[in-house]
């Protein structure tokens, strides 16, 4: 049976929530699944707004049938082709036949690279600044590169002052019946999936989502549909608020964010030590997670939470834990900036891993890796623990 459900008076969600994918993308873990929203605008031509993921398609193809109600689709808006959003095109390219798919020329190109050129002559491209209107409803279509994909553009509906925003303000998470985050705890229960989505699939690219927050300052928006997560209705200066900081590389909030990795518990406990100096500092918040336990994808989304890192590594094989190597290269192609960093390394007989690691942040922009590596010789001692509580010194008091 259909779930689909008005978001607005001729606005019909028709997405649907995988709770059973375990990694999203393959990569990123999932806790509470994941949504991907589409939409159907109706008026003298019906809109879809993208399609959706083959895991939903068959409940997607039901939801777009009962949102037309026997009308006919006219146009399939492609905002984005990652697959998640564009697998079942085909599917209701094939439903609908008499649909024009309106897309940038990138995403006509991608279209043929998936499909081959069955879709070609249906193909009715688009480029900045062009409108469609379909009635009552006039679609100004934005170029968004780069958020997340090069073809990715955005949709502004100007009579309902929608933005249709593509992946930008998406979360992980299945939406559970409220359809808005003002319907829910969005701070309390969604914003920590929200940052680690951000960081993850968009954090790289800070200067494309900066471009695409200035086009959208110019609009007058009175709701957000993304597509993955809640929609916005309320409150929408408070989430771009929280883009700006992101897409800024501006911290959150003040706090700490340590990562550490240790085989036999001595250079967690010398993170244990470092976290007390810290608090005794005034360091008012620390999260700490051990790079053995901890996806790095939670791990990196504090990082754009917190200002200040603390790395800390056993040296393995001659180089970096290799955890915590997985989690610095993540720190890297993502390309995180404006962070001040602590680094302590250990090992019993020839510590390497604090130049590494030293190494791999220093093609960062603006990272101010503190200059005194602690180096520890198998556990802490008098000397190196004075050492680390002059690194905490430091760290918080950069
Ligand atoms: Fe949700 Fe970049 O796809």
């Amino acid at each position: 049976m259909n779930c689909a459900t008005k978001a607005a008076e001729q606005i019909v969600w028709v997405g649907g929530n995988d709770r059973r994918l375990n990694l999203f993308e393959n990569a990123y873990p999932l806790t509470n699944g994941v949504s991907y929203n589409a939409y159907v605008v109706l008026d003298d031509k019906n809109v879809l707004v993208d399609t959706a993921d083959k895991a939903i398609g068959d409940l997607f193809l039901e939801n777009i049938e009962a949102a037309l109600n026997g009308g006919r689709l006219d146009y399939v808006i492609v905002q984005h082709m990652e697959p998640d959003h564009a697998a079942t095109l085909m599917r209701v390219c094939e439903r609908y036949p008499e649909a024009n798919v309106v897309a940038s020329a990138k995403a006509a190109d991608m279209i043929g690279q998936f499909f081959g050129d069955g879709l070609k002559d249906r193909i009715q491209p688009v480029k900045e600044g062009d409108v469609l209107e379909t009635g009552a409803h006039k679609f100004t279509f934005m170029m968004a590169p780069m958020v997340h994909w090069p073809e990715v553009m955005v949709t502004y509906e100007q009579t309902t002052k929608t933005l249709f925003s593509a992946d930008a303000f998406g979360t992980f998470g299945a939406v559970s019946g409220f359809l808005f985050a003002d319907e829910v705890n969005f701070e309390r229960d969604w914003l920590d999936e929200a940052r680690r989505y951000y960081a993850n699939i968009v954090g790289k690219y800070g200067a494309p989502v900066q471009a695409l927050l200035k086009k959208a300052a110019g609009l007058e928006i009175g709701m957000i549909c993304p597509l993955h997560g809640p929609l916005w209705r309320e409150n929408i200066a408070w989430y771009v608020d929280k883009y700006q900081k992101w897409s800024t590389y501006t911290p959150e909030e003040e706090g700490v964010l340590i990562a550490y990795a240790s085989v036999y518990g001595h250079t967690e406990n010398a993170a244990e030590v470092l976290a007390m100096d810290l608090r005794e500092l005034g360091v008012k918040k620390i999260a700490m997670y051990d790079v053995s336990v901890t996806h790095p994808s939670y791990i990196l989304s504090e990082m754009f939470r917190f200002g200040k890192l603390a790395f800390l590594s056993s040296t393995y094989n001659s180089g970096i834990f290799p955890a915590m190597e997985t989690l610095l290269h993540d720190v890297k192609a993502h390309a995180l900036k404006k962070r001040t960093v602590a680094l302590v390394e250990n090992g019993s007989w020839a510590p390497t891993s604090g130049k590494q690691m030293r190494e791999v942040l220093s093609g960062l922009q603006n990272m101010n890796v503190l200059e005194n590596t602690v180096s520890i010789r198998s556990a802490l001692n008098a000397d190196t623990r004075e050492q680390l509580r002059e690194l905490a010194r430091a760290l918080a008091e950069n």
